[in-house]
């Protein structure tokens, strides 16, 4: 009895362990996903949105900053030349996780790393 215990707890431990796996490869999958359609900002807002002069960094604004700067850009409320356009390619959805990325990035730009 003890014994069928054992096998089926490391038979759970197993299934489990291998689940874990599942959602973390999920999440890398996902955030993969967001950082593209981020860089595909980077055009005009700079590498990771951080722009080099001319143009509003988008690292290191406020999640809500961004959403509703897009969200305004959407329904023209927010005057614009490119991005009452852009922003209707992006459904909530997207716009959230994007702005959710921009947010996580410091405001500025870590210094490149000396070599050598
Ligand atoms: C083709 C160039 C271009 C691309 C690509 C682009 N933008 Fe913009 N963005 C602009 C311009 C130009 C402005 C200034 C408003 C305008 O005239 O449209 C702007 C303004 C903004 C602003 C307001 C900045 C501020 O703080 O005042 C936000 C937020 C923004 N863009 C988000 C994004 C996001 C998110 C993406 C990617 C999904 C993106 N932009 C891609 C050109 C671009």
């Amino acid at each position: 009895m003890s014994q069928l215990f054992t096998r089926q707890s490391s038979i759970l431990a197993a299934v489990s362990f291998l689940s874990l796996m599942v959602i973390a490869g999920s999440v890398n999958a996902q955030s993969l996903q967001v950082k593209q359609w981020a860089a595909s900002c980077s055009a005009c807002h700079g590498t990771d949105g951080y722009s080099e002069g001319g143009m509003a960094s988008l690292a290191g604004q406020t999640k809500a900053e961004l959403i509703q700067k897009m969200n305004e850009y959407k329904s023209g409320k927010r005057v614009a030349s490119i991005m009452h356009q852009l922003s209707k390619g992006y459904t909530d959805e997207q716009i959230e996780q994007i702005s959710a990325y921009f947010a996580s990035l410091p405001v500025e730009k870590a210094a490149p790393k000396k070599t050598k």
